[in-house]
């Protein structure tokens, strides 16, 4: 039995996770949920996990679910944009799903390690943005860092038992998104609607317009760099429309070992919580003879996200903080009609190219300056558009 906490329980990758824990009640005991503002889907998931502890982001939200919760017992609240950080460091738990979107992500990250807990980490932002501290935390015992991620999942299992003087190199795959084959001309002109029809995966918002600009993939290939300690030579991308083969190792002597799954997250996430432990999932197998697998280079002209992120990542110190703050904020301002797809990037890399005081990342404080730096000059920059 692995007792849980499970932060951003009422998002895609919560909700799947709860899937799992519901699945499997004689592996799993959760102790911890907590959500951002959505205390309707919270209050359900209380009652039917009975969690003792539950953290919730917005006050206004906090008293609405502290009205609905009178007469249910033992539940403690943290409540605050703190609450999640404080769920995942004060409350004793064997492991903590850290399902949080954005750069909010970091600190309860790092209270989970800190804390000595396990940590299966979806939550990608952490590592982009403050790697060089998460890691840093588990030097010496990487097993506590479990990734969710698909593409991360699959290669820790590529590289499980393996040396890692051996790795050549790794390829994480994406399927392209809604927008595979268009042009930047076209690209400006998509929708938010199109935007947000992914053709594989049913994830939150933010992560479904950063698959669309494949800025997504950029943010993997910094996460790629921090787990598995690759310099970015050694991570490569490729399309891969059918979304079966969601990552590559190559080695040394020239062998090449990839992960092939059903594009559905329960199954990373069942990995991770049961980490190494693998359980039944009720998905099925890939279809080997129904299709051809295919792969193709990423058109780099048409997504430029891909390259700034390698740049960025080259740079280091406080540079990916401010590519991941100025993201969040420019891919708010798309899905509010208030700049073109194209636009996202184009804001990314003007705020990237005005960071003129990066400094190294050695703590929460250095990195939340830069944050508030980009997200600051990201708004002003789309205001003036
Ligand atoms: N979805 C996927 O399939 C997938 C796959 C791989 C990786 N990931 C990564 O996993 C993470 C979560 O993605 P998602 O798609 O599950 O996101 P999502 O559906 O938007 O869910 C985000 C969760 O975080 C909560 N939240 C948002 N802002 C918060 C804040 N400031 N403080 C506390 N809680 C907050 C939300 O609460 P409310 O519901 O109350 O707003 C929700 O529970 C992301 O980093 C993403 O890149 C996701």
């Amino acid at each position: 039995m692995r007792t849980l906490i499970i932060l951003g329980s009422t998002g895609s990758v919560g909700t799947q996770a709860l899937d799992v824990v519901r699945r499997n009640p004689d592996r799993f005991k959760v102790v911890g949920l907590s959500a951002g503002s959505n205390h309707e889907l919270l209050i359900g998931q209380i009652r039917e996990f009975l969690p003792p502890y539950v953290a919730i982001a917005d006050e206004e939200a906090a008293r609405d679910l502290k009205e609905r919760l009178t007469g249910t017992r033992g539940v403690e609240m943290f409540v605050g944009p703190e609450a999640a950080e404080r769920l995942a460091r004060e409350v004793e738990a064997d492991m903590v799903l850290n399902a949080l979107v954005g750069s909010a992500g970091l600190a309860p990250t790092l209270a989970a390690l800190e804390s000595g807990k396990m940590l299966a980490l979806a939550n990608k932002e952490s590592l982009v943005v403050g790697g060089e501290l998460v890691m840093d935390l588990v030097k010496g015992e990487p097993e506590r860092l479990v990734p969710v991620d698909s593409e991360h999942a699959a290669l820790a299992q590529c590289l499980r038992g393996e040396r890692r003087e051996d790795v050549k190199r790794v390829i994480i795959t994406g399927s392209g998104g809604p927008f595979r084959g268009w042009t930047h001309a076209e690209l400006a002109k998509a929708s938010v609607k199109e935007a947000l029809a992914h053709p594989i995966w049913q994830m939150g918002p933010k992560i479904t317009i950063d698959s669309a600009t494949l800025m997504n993939k950029g943010l993997e290939v910094i996460e790629a760099h921090h787990l598995f300690g690759l310099d970015y030579s050694q991570i490569h991308v490729l399309i891969h429309p059918e979304g079966l083969v969601h990552a590559i190792a190559e080695f040394r002597d020239g062998s090449m070992m990839a992960q092939l799954a059903l594009p559905d997250m329960k199954l990373p996430i069942q990995l991770a919580l049961a980490w190494p432990e693998r359980l039944p999932t009720g998905i099925g197998p890939v279809p080997l003879t129904e299709r051809p697998l295919t792969f193709e280079p990423v058109d780099r002209e048409a997504f430029p996200a891909i390259d700034l992120a390698y740049r960025v990542g080259e740079l280091g110190l406080t540079f990916p903080a401010v590519m991941s703050a100025a993201n969040e904020v420019a891919v708010m301002a798309f899905l509010e009609g208030k700049i073109p797809l194209t636009g996202i990037v184009e804001v990314v890399a003007q705020v990237v190219d005005e960071h003129e005081t990066p400094s190294p990342v050695v703590s929460l404080v250095s990195l939340e300056r830069a944050d508030a730096w980009a997200r600051r000059r990201a708004a002003e920059i789309i205001e003036g558009r």
